[in-house]
């Protein structure tokens, strides 16, 4: 592990938290909880402090940074702040010509599908995101004892993107380089692993608490295609963190068969999207892991009787674990009703009181 500048672990005033604790499987107050996109379009405050600014130069300016990040633990309670970002920045602020585009998604001007195309990856250093540092800065110092999440996007999703050029279904260029030219597509995921990795050190060394690892589409792939052609890229980021004594989560979208093997790349925590029971979940992560998951974010559609009947029988199949943070199984939909999450916190700390 190179060389760290701040000693292990997390933040001391975030230490005894609920989250870190459920994180390191110890016992908790009560489940914590947090929830993925907390920040975002299902909040009017952040609809009003976005208006007539474009997503990427948002997340490039640390007031906004700051404010948008604070939003969600101000209104929900919930348990940790999640830095607002996105995953494609690190590859935006190594000069990646792409662009977030509105209900589309991440939007890349010259897919990356050749090996001279390999030449446009550089390396990421601390001085491409010095907003990153100044809004971390400015925000641990707002959140006291509540937690800070920093995330980046794992290889082979930030891979998706910049081969097909945006967003996918089937990611068919994506596998056909996969299956086409392992050699370079072993180099351009050894690439990413390295800018993901120099991006969570950023964000560690700043003062986030914890980091997530966003696989969202690696559940495209079959167990034995994930171990041979991604796991050796987002294992080498784990490593290159794991001195820092801070949580490492692991999160993919219809990753039921990769549970394990997500796990095994090096998350303390694995996250779990809504089509796999956490009970099921954690026999096949095994043991020495915390879960984070699981509630079908569509539930919260449903009337409150609903969503909390839906939210028990997940911290019922919860029961047994050795650490479990509470989470959906995928991100909040943009036309969620907030105070739907706000009673939905409430129930969930209630609930697990002890
Ligand atoms: O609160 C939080 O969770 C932090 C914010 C966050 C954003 N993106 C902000 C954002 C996080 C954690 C991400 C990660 C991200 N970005 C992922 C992994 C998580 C997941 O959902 O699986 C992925 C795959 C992306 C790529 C991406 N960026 C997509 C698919 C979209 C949505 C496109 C759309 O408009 O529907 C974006 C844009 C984006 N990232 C928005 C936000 C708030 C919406 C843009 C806006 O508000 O104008």
């Amino acid at each position: 592990v190179s060389a760290n500048t701040r000693p292990p672990g997390p933040p001391t005033q975030t230490y005894d938290s609920a989250f870190l604790k459920a994180c390191r499987r110890e016992p908790v107050p009560h489940t914590p909880v947090w929830f993925m996109r907390q920040a975002g379009r299902s909040l009017p405050e952040y609809l009003k402090v976005r208006e007539g600014v474009p997503m990427l130069e948002s997340c490039m300016r640390p007031e906004l940074v700051t404010e948008i990040t604070l939003q969600p633990v101000r209104r929900h309670k919930v348990d940790a702040a999640i830095y607002f970002s996105d995953i494609v920045v690190p590859l935006k602020a190594i000069g990646v010509d792409l662009d977030i585009k509105p209900g589309v998604g991440p939007v890349v001007a010259e897919p990356i599908r050749r090996r001279e195309d390999l030449a446009r990856l550089r390396d990421l250093t601390p001085d491409d995101v010095a907003y990153v540092t100044e809004a971390i800065g400015a925000l641990t110092g707002e959140l006291g004892a509540t937690p800070l999440i920093g995330f980046a996007g794992a290889p082979f999703t930030l891979a998706s993107y910049l081969v097909e050029g945006g967003p996918s279904r089937n990611h068919e260029n994506t596998k056909a380089l996969m299956y086409g030219d392992p050699g370079l597509w072993a180099d351009l995921l050894d690439r990413l692993a390295d800018i993901t990795a120099a991006f969570l050190k950023v964000q560690i060394e700043a003062g986030a608490s914890a980091v997530q690892l966003f696989d969202s589409w690696v559940g495209a792939l079959a167990p034995d295609d994930y171990r041979r052609s991604v796991m050796p890229a987002s294992a080498k980021v784990f490593d290159a963190v794991a001195g820092y004594g801070v949580p490492r989560i692991h999160f993919g979208v219809g990753t039921g068969e990769l549970l394990g093997l997500m796990g095994e790349a090096g998350a303390d925590v694995v996250g779990v999207d809504w089509r796999v029971p956490l009970d099921e979940a954690a026999r096949r992560v095994g043991p020495g892991k915390a879960l984070q998951g699981n509630l079908d974010p569509a539930v919260l559609f449903a009337p409150r009787e609903a969503v909390e009947e839906q939210a028990g029988r997940v911290l019922d199949a919860a029961a047994g674990l050795e650490g479990h943070v509470f989470n959906l199984g995928h991100g909040v939909l943009p036309t969620t009703n907030p105070d739907a999450l706000t009673r939905l916190v409430e129930y969930v700390h209630t609930r697990t009181a002890r």
